[in-house]
């Protein structure tokens, strides 16, 4: 897994049909300045979303989800340095100009918040927002063209009288009409890859589950590529093709969401599995006991030793590189064979 593509990986692969992959981070590493030292931010993030795939970035608040997401659309704070390799939609991130990305992320590559109000002006019609970013996306639009768009993804994803909707303003809005809304927005710049960063935390349950079935129908409808990190247990099972499992900055493991979550093959996912209540039949993925390193801190070996019941020598001294232990399956444990639960039940 551990194949670097080159870094002029910009044209599409020779079955152009399906297209590139959706995003293909190797060995990423993010860090930010700071008065004491450089902090580490992410360590080491590899994975892969096939186009057309769901894939969830799950752990802990403070795992580096929401950073991975920006460091894919190069949204980090300036000063943040990266290395390793990230390639977008066929388009390799760290090598594109500026302006460039902009356009790639208003047009092949949207990203939608936990909160829906941060991506609506509250001054504008939603029409009009709704036209603008549809035709920021392709200039070539007509006014005429895009406003059709707007009404007709509006109506999509399901908000009741499209045609009157677009005359109101955000604050005539629920959060869970809003969340829609913003999603519809995306929608109108016709993206490959949608990243969704905890989009339903800040609503309803109820709302929640709409907005988890809504995102399916895009993905299996419209083809759309989704990465979507989240802390919710909820979420991982009811919309993940894949699961890519993130602690202090790292990948620990990735592969199918069935088969991590019935059989994981990092100590960390499996606490984090039993740790959640009702384990996999619903609620939130909770801290297990103690706390992961800092981003200040420097680790030499695998980050969860500190916590990892099977941890030996070698664990708190050697890093771990993420490797397949079966086919689709990738762990960066060095005692992913030995260690206990894999072979039984978690
Ligand atoms: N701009 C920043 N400056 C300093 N530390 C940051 C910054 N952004 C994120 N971090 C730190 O990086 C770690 C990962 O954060 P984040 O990616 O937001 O995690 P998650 O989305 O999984 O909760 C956290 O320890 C957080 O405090
Ligand atoms: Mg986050």
């Amino acid at each position: 897994m551990k194949t670097r593509l080159p870094a002029t990986a910009t044209a599409p692969p020779a079955d152009a049909a399906q297209g590139p992959d959706a995003l293909v981070m190797d060995g990423v590493r993010v860090s930010l300045p700071s008065g004491r030292g450089p902090l580490r931010i992410i360590r080491d993030a590899t994975f892969r979303v096939r186009r057309g795939e769901v894939v969830a970035l799950a752990g802990e608040s403070g795992s580096g989800k929401s950073t991975s997401i920006l460091a894919a659309l190069r949204l980090l704070p300036p000063g943040a340095r990266v290395d390793g390799s990230i390639v977008l939609d066929g388009q390799d991130v760290l090598a594109t100009p500026r302006r460039e990305m902009r356009r790639l992320r208003a047009s092949r590559a949207r990203l939608i918040f936990q909160d829906p109000w941060r991506s609506l002006h509250p001054m504008k019609r939603i029409g009009a927002q709704l036209v603008e970013s549809a035709r920021t996306a392709d200039p070539s639009l007509s006014k005429k063209a895009a406003a059709e768009l707007a009404e007709a993804m509006l109506a999509r994803v399901g908000i009741p009288d499209p045609a009157s909707r677009m005359a109101s303003y955000p604050h005539e809005i629920s959060g869970g009409q809003s969340q829609r809304i913003v999603i519809a927005m995306a929608l109108v710049a016709r993206p490959s890859v949608l990243f969704c960063d905890e989009p339903t935390t800040a609503l309803d349950v109820t709302t929640q589950a709409q907005i988890l079935e809504l995102l399916r129908e895009l993905n299996r409808d419209l083809g759309l590529s989704i990465v979507i990190a989240t802390h919710d247990l909820d979420v991982i099972t009811d919309l993940a093709d894949r699961l890519v499992v993130m602690y202090a900055g790292e990948v620990v493991e990735s592969g199918p969401t069935a088969e991590v979550l019935a059989r994981p093959r990092h100590p960390y996912t499996f606490s984090l599995l039993r740790a959640a209540p009702g384990a996999q039949t619903g609620g939130r993925l909770h801290a297990i006991e103690g706390r992961p390193p800092g981003p200040a801190e420097d680790v030499p070996g695998c980050a969860f030793a500190a916590r990892c019941p099977s941890a030996e020598d070698v664990c708190v001294s050697a890093h771990p590189a993420p490797r397949e232990v079966v086919p689709g399956r990738i762990t960066a444990c060095l005692r992913a064979e030995g260690y206990g639960p894999i072979g039984g039940t978690p």
